[in-house]
């Protein structure tokens, strides 16, 4: 057993004065519904280019809101990957609608547009477009399949924030650019910008911006364009003072607190920093891996792509069968040098709930259940040293020995 420190496969990046920060707001005058959560909106809003920033608990509930406010439910049909994390399929099941799922790029690894516009129906409704590993998909084709039939589309950016792609010349950052109606981020640990726990959304559109904000805190508003009264049976009850306040629609509580909000400002502060770190760490490594007759490394779908990813993981593909080794052992093999992997992602129809609900089998997406066969995300986070990721690079070159 090797006697250097062990190197995860993904961990937070937390700085003194992400700590004085967070220290700053618990010493205020709010911990939740504060100055803070306006602030954070209002940057995140700014860095990505959008008009709108609607921050809550986490990615989930973000995702569980588009579907709401994009008005999705029994009936429609929504598409997403099958490489991803539950979420991006389950916020169609929480609304009613049915996840349904598109094969993957053999090349990126991300949803495949060929795909998409072979498969589609007219009951879709929505398409999820994840960005694995952090690489936006090939959103203008995906938006103009999907928004000429009428579809809405929601970019599930959760593993990209800080990141973008560029298309002629132009750089776009995810979340700012018009090709989706909604983008959503995770401010999980793991991620690229951390709130703890946390997620956002991001849109240009005034309609879907309002209804998330309202979805967001139990569907009240305290806006008197928006009130529908309490009935003409209560005129006693009619007075509409300083206090009142209407629920029209079905929402959640689904609000961060200001103590996060002060966490995701000092961080997005250096995402920048945070995000180059993390490319060069994803350019040492495919350098290195280049020659190996086992491993293909993660590409881009443009080459100049590689200049604006945000990569949250770094995953390979190994030909376990050239290498005459399972996964297990492999995983073991770089255990035992104390570096750590992780495989990301099982193809989500094939969990137990989709195949038993939707009647989803193997064989439905046979590029992502490949991808998923050969996957293995290595070590990439960005305090990672470079004595460490030349330690992850010797682990993995060994592995044929
Ligand atoms: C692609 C993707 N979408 C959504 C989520 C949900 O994020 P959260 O944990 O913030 O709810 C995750 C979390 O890992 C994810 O990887």
């Amino acid at each position: 057993m090797s006697q250097e420190p062990f190197i995860p496969y993904g961990k937070q990046n937390i700085s003194d004065d992400d700590i004085a920060a967070v220290v700053s707001a618990l010493k205020s005058d709010y911990l939740t519904c504060g100055p803070r959560v306006d602030e954070f909106e209002n940057k995140f809003a700014q860095f990505v280019g959008a008009k709108h920033a609607i921050v809550v608990c986490n990615a989930t509930a973000a995702l569980d809101l588009t579907m709401r406010a994009a008005g999705l439910g029994p009936g429609d049909r929504v598409i997403t990957s099958p490489n991803t994390f539950l979420s991006s399929a389950n916020c169609a099941a929480f609304v009613g609608a049915t996840p349904d799922f598109c094969d993957i790029d053999p090349a990126t690894y991300n949803l495949c547009a060929d795909s998409l516009e072979k498969m589609w129906t007219d009951d879709i409704k929505a398409v999820v477009a994840v960005s694995f590993a952090g690489q936006s998909c090939d959103m203008p084709r995906i938006h103009e399949i999907a928004n000429s039939r009428g579809a809405v589309v929601i970019e599930d950016a959760s593993h990209g924030t800080g990141g973008g792609f560029e298309i002629d010349g132009t750089a776009y950052k995810q979340g700012g650019h018009p090709w989706a109606d909604m983008t959503v981020f995770s401010f999980h640990p793991v991620k690229t910008l951390t709130t703890g726990e946390g997620g956002i959304v991001i849109t240009d559109n005034d309609q879907y911006a309002k209804s998330l904000r309202q979805l967001r805190t139990h569907g009240m508003t305290r806006d008197a364009e928006e009130f529908q009264g309490l009935g003409s049976d209560a005129p006693a009850l009619a007075e509409k003072g300083p206090w009142y306040y209407e629920m029209t629609e079905l929402g959640h509580n689904f609000r961060i607190t200001d103590i996060q909000c002060a966490l995701g400002l000092s961080q997005l502060a250096r995402l920048d920093q945070i995000t180059q770190r993390r490319r060069d760490i994803v350019a040492k490594y495919n350098a290195a891996f280049a020659g190996l007759d086992f491993l293909e490394t993660p590409k881009t779908l443009r080459p100049q792509d590689a200049n604006h990813v945000s990569w949250h993981l770094y995953s390979v593909q190994i030909d376990f069968e050239k290498l005459s080794k399972s996964r297990t052992a492999v995983m073991g093999e770089l255990r035992g040098k104390n570096v750590g992997s992780q495989v990301l992602y099982i193809p989500v129809y094939l969990q137990p709930y989709y195949r038993n609900t939707y009647g989803y089998a193997a064989g439905k997406c046979p590029n992502s259940e490949t991808y998923y066969s050969k996957a293995l995300s290595l070590p990439l986070f960005p305090s990672m040293t470079d004595a460490d990721v030349q330690r992850v690079i010797e682990a993995v070159k060994n592995l044929n020995q």
